[in-house]
């Protein structure tokens, strides 16, 4: 048991792997495109007729391939070892002095795990049993419940990370262990980690780059996957190339994996990206929208909209990245990761050959399936596309109701929400974490202001035409 506590501690310690580590670097290539037309100027509002971006092809991609990737992923060993069965399934003494009638179901409440699509020995989506060890891998964060569906690829929006490590560590210490040493693991509001921010931390563990590295980069809420295709740039602020794989392999750091593993397994991890350059968006599983509102939808859409977005008449496009200052939204998460965070980055073998770059500013995500990727904006900060359009409808604090369909907001298209007044007063990181509180830093609401000047009726046709992407 000691050695498996210390191993516990050691992958905790772990636990915060993306895009970790040290090395040698090319420079940045190119690849910040700004918004095509004067989109940007004048707080970034255009005007209308702004040219749509000339189309790309998708990647192709062999069949064969994506299917190893597949396999990879679901059967593989993306994950190590991160904690014995025998501690998670007593993570409830933690919190509970006796057992709660369903261990498993309380887990996944707790922690905000989404539920698995098969037995999977009772542990949730993303986790697997391994000789008395359990394994994480990508879909801890990168599956989602949408409107009461498991859809791989969607963003897990009850996600509460930071509790889950503090959990272990408490753990440890119950049965008479060290406590481990994680980098610190923050949780702005469920389903938004600082992912960025602890993989800092880690680097640095390993590397003394001899300039200041930010360690707190905003929040961030995971893309969806069914997006990737679809651009040319990867990572809310669009630092990656999008071809690039190692970044993304770098998370398996956080459990268990090594440097050394993973340049051993690069051709999985290349076939996993292939595999996801095929996932398709969920389709809209409400009423189907009315078939004039949507015609007008996209007609405003390719008008005010394009010019940052890639066009639907586009399979793929150039991303474009809009400047933090025109585009207003929380500028946290642009601004830390800066010139000496991607050295550090492109300084290891991760970035080695698929170097990042500091853009100063987001990318304009592709809209595909964007009705299933709710809450809204690089850091989650609005529930719904009826905000997003709407300045005036963003809530400043509020509590996700829940992922079942019933909770779905159908007219807002995104999550309902309970509106609250203010933020818990000295809140428990548990009860923090359950309300979205906009005014905390890298959590603000503001910007992205492109919406505004349409009328409701616009608005109504604009949302009936998302939900067909
Ligand atoms: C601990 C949570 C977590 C894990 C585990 C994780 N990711 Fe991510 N991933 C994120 C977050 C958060 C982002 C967005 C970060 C940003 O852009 O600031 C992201 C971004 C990405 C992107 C870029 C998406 C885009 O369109 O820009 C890809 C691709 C990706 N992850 C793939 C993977 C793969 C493959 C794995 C497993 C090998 C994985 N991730 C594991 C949280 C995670
Ligand atoms: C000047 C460029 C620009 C224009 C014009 C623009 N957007 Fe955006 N949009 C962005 C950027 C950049 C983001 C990412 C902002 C962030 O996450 O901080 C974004 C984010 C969004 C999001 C959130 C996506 C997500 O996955 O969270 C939606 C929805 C959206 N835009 C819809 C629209 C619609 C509809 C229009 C037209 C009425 C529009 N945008 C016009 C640049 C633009």
């Amino acid at each position: 048991m000691v050695t498996s506590w210390l191993r516990v501690g050691a992958v905790v310690l772990l636990c915060s792997g993306l895009w970790a580590c040290p090395g040698l670097p090319p420079p940045p290539d190119g690849g910040v495109v700004e918004p095509r037309d004067a989109a940007g100027e004048d707080a970034g509002v255009p005007d209308g007729g702004a040219p749509s971006p000339s189309c790309l092809t998708l990647e192709a991609v062999d069949p064969a391939v994506v299917d190893a990737g597949r396999r990879f992923l679901f059967e593989g060993s993306v994950g190590g070892p991160l904690v014995p069965k025998l501690a998670f399934d007593n993570l409830w003494r933690v919190w509970a002095t006796v057992p709660p009638a369903d261990v498993p179901a309380a887990i996944r409440a707790r922690y905000g795990f989404v539920p698995a699509l098969t037995p999977n020995d009772g542990l949730p989506m993303g986790f697997r049993l391994d000789n008395g060890w359990v394994r994480a891998d990508c879909l801890v964060c990168h599956a989602g419940e949408v409107a009461g569906q498991v859809v791989v690829g969607a963003p897990s929006t009850r996600l509460q990370l930071e509790l889950f490590v503090d959990d272990l560590k408490a753990l440890a210490q119950l049965v008479g262990q060290q406590p481990p040493n994680p980098p610190r693991v923050r949780t702005g509001a469920r389903g938004i980690s600082d992912i960025v921010g602890m993989t800092m931390q880690l680097a640095l563990r390993t590397t003394n780059p001899g300039v200041p590295i930010n360690t707190e980069i905003g929040y961030q809420d995971p893309p969806a996957w069914w997006t990737l295709a679809t651009k040319t740039r990867t990572y809310v602020d669009g630092s990656g190339p999008q071809s690039a794989h190692r970044t993304m392999m770098a998370t398996q750091l956080a459990f268990g994996a090594t440097q050394q593993s993973l340049e051993q397994q690069e051709p999985e991890y290349i076939a996993l990206r292939a595999y996801l350059l095929t996932l398709p968006p969920p389709a809209w599983p409400f009423t189907a929208p009315a078939t004039d509102a949507v015609a007008r939808g996209r007609e405003l859409f390719r008008e005010r909209c394009t010019a940052c977005h890639r066009d639907d008449r586009c399979e793929r496009s150039e991303s474009v990245i809009v400047p933090r200052g025109s585009l207003g939204t929380d500028a946290e998460r642009s601004v830390k990761y800066g010139p000496n965070e991607v050295g550090l980055i492109n300084a290891s073998w991760f970035g080695t050959g698929q170097a990042h770059q500091s853009t100063g500013g987001y990318l304009a995500p592709s809209l595909r399936g964007v009705w299933a990727s709710a809450p809204y904006l690089h850091n989650g900060s609005v529930p719904t596309l009826e905000g997003v359009l709407d300045s005036t409808k963003r809530p400043r604090f509020f509590r996700v109701r829940g992922t079942s369909r019933a909770e779905y907001d159908e007219a807002a298209v995104g999550l309902k929400v309970d509106v609250l007044t203010a933020a818990p007063v000295n809140p428990t990181s548990a009860e923090r974490a359950d309300v979205y509180d906009t005014t905390r830093p890298g959590l603000g609401n503001g910007g992205h202001l492109f919406g505004d000047s349409l009328t409701d009726a616009q608005r109504r046709d604009v949302l009936e035409f998302l939900k067909t992407q």
